[in-house]
């Protein structure tokens, strides 16, 4: 067992190159398998949740071929069809994109319902009503979601809530079909766009990912590729927001800083400065940190995946900030391990009301799940004295060498093993 300890109190500085999108790759690597052929795929994050899905499809007798560190090489023309287990999709939620990748290569997929962070009710009805409404039977039995088609055809979707999970998956279904998918009230993150501009390169034809109209004109075959991944926005704002809680001025590289935009907004909001570059971002903070009122919302807005994150920001900023939440139900877990710490923080419902203390204190706290997980690592940043972070494995599937990019900004960082009779029980997820 692994914990983080973390020595808090100094400001970062330097420079930090950002990794390929999480939830981008989780979504191209299955994708893949919709062509027989070989695809290459560069700039793939190596966290723990990627090398998940690669053991999936390496079970599943895809050839996968590791090229380099963040590159690899998918044959998929030894592909066999096969029903995929609870033991291989428990670990994390994006397995559900075996369902429109296999729906759209076999016409047919059986895929244990998935796990992933728990925060709150995460249902996939709107998955399932696409792929019915795309012409295949669903159903959910003793824990399987069972997909069958005679054949896809494409139909007009209108999505009741706006689900990066339901876009994707109705895409992967979709681009294999016969005619016209046209996706209404769809996904806009920066993943729905990679991942179609990948579906393209494979040769689809899907337009308008980016807006909320997707539209996607079946095509016969698809052939391989080479494709690299964007850069990780989540990754990239939690480096953005460390910097801005610690103090300090830190280039953070490899970015689309129009992805960041609305986390660079709330940060100068709260007395950051940031300037941005082609691919790079520079964040600098040595003034005091203001209040902010922040509402997560589907992109373009604020990204829930940044919540935790800004949470710590705001319990050391002067004044009482607001932060809403709007997409998930529960997902303010982790604030009993931010009180642990000294942050002043009610929450109501999906409200939190923060009100800034002078100074956080280093205790043992647990990730609750991966995003409250990088947010203990801030907070035991800029807190005083020693902070354990506790549960460290739901941050190890979302962010590559967390460790060693912190050390080089001056944070004092460690990971250490500790015996496993240590209480470390993860009581979520
Ligand atoms: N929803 C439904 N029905 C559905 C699907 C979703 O009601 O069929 C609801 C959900 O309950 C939620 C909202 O719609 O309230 C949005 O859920 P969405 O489907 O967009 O989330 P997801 O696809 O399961 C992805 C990311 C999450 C991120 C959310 C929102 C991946 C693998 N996961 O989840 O990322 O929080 O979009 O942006 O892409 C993370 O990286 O830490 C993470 C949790």
């Amino acid at each position: 067992m692994e914990n983080f300890v973390i020595n808090g109190g100094k400001e970062l500085f330097g420079e930090v190159n950002i990794s390929g999108a999480k939830n981008a790759a989780v979504a191209i690597i299955p994708a893949a398998i919709l062509a027989d052929d070989i695809v290459r795929i560069e700039n793939i994050p190596n966290i723990s949740d990627v090398s998940l899905i690669i053991k999936i499809l390496d079970s599943m007798g895809a050839g996968v071929k590791l090229i380099n560190k963040d590159t690899i090489e998918i044959d998929s023309s030894t592909l066999k069809y096969q029903s995929v287990p609870y033991e291989l999709t428990s670990h994390f939620r994006a397995s559900y994109y075996l369902i429109g990748a296999m729906l759209g290569r076999f016409k047919k997929a059986e895929v244990a319902m998935p796990g992933g962070c728990n925060f709150g009710v995460r249902p996939i009805d709107q998955h399932i009503k696409g792929f019915e409404m795309l012409g295949a039977d669903v159903d959910v039995v003793n824990g399987m979601v069972c997909a069958n088609a005679e054949k896809l055809v494409g139909t007009s979707i209108y999505m009741d809530v706006v689900s990066v999970g339901a876009t994707i998956n109705v895409m992967l279904a979709a681009v294999l079909s016969r005619g016209l998918t046209v996706i209404e009230n769809a996904a806009k993150e920066p993943h729905i766009v990679d991942l179609a501009n990948f579906l393209n390169s494979m040769g689809a034809d899907v337009r308008g990912a980016g807006t909320d109209v997707i539209k996607i004109r079946g095509v016969e075959k698809m052939h391989g590729c080479t494709y690299s991944i964007i850069p990780d926005q989540i990754e990239a704002g939690t480096y953005m927001v460390a910097v801005a809680a610690c103090g300090g001025d830190v280039l953070v590289k490899n970015v689309i800083p129009k992805h960041l935009e609305s986390i660079s907004a709330k940060l100068e909001e709260a007395g950051s400065e940031i300037i941005e570059y082609d691919d790079a971002v520079r964040v600098t903070r040595f003034k005091p940190l203001n209040k902010c009122n922040v509402k997560t919302m589907p992109h373009p807005g604020f990204p829930t995946d940044m919540q935790p994150q800004m949470a710590v920001l705001l319990s050391v900023a002067n004044g009482t900030s607001i932060l809403s939440e709007s997409v998930w139900d529960n997902r303010f877990q982790y604030v009993g391990q931010l009180t642990r710490m000294g942050a002043n923080i009610q929450v109501d419902g999906k409200v939190a009301v923060i009100e800034g203390v002078p100074e956080l204190t280093g205790v043992k706290v647990k990730a609750t799940d991966l995003r409250a997980g990088a947010a203990m690592i801030i907070a035991g940043m800029v807190a005083n004295g020693e902070t354990v972070v506790q549960n460290i494995e739901y941050i190890d599937r979302g962010y590559e060498d967390v460790v060693e990019k912190f050390s080089a900004l001056g944070a004092d960082i460690k990971r250490v093993q500790v015996p496993d009779y240590e209480d470390n029980t993860v009581n979520v997820g």
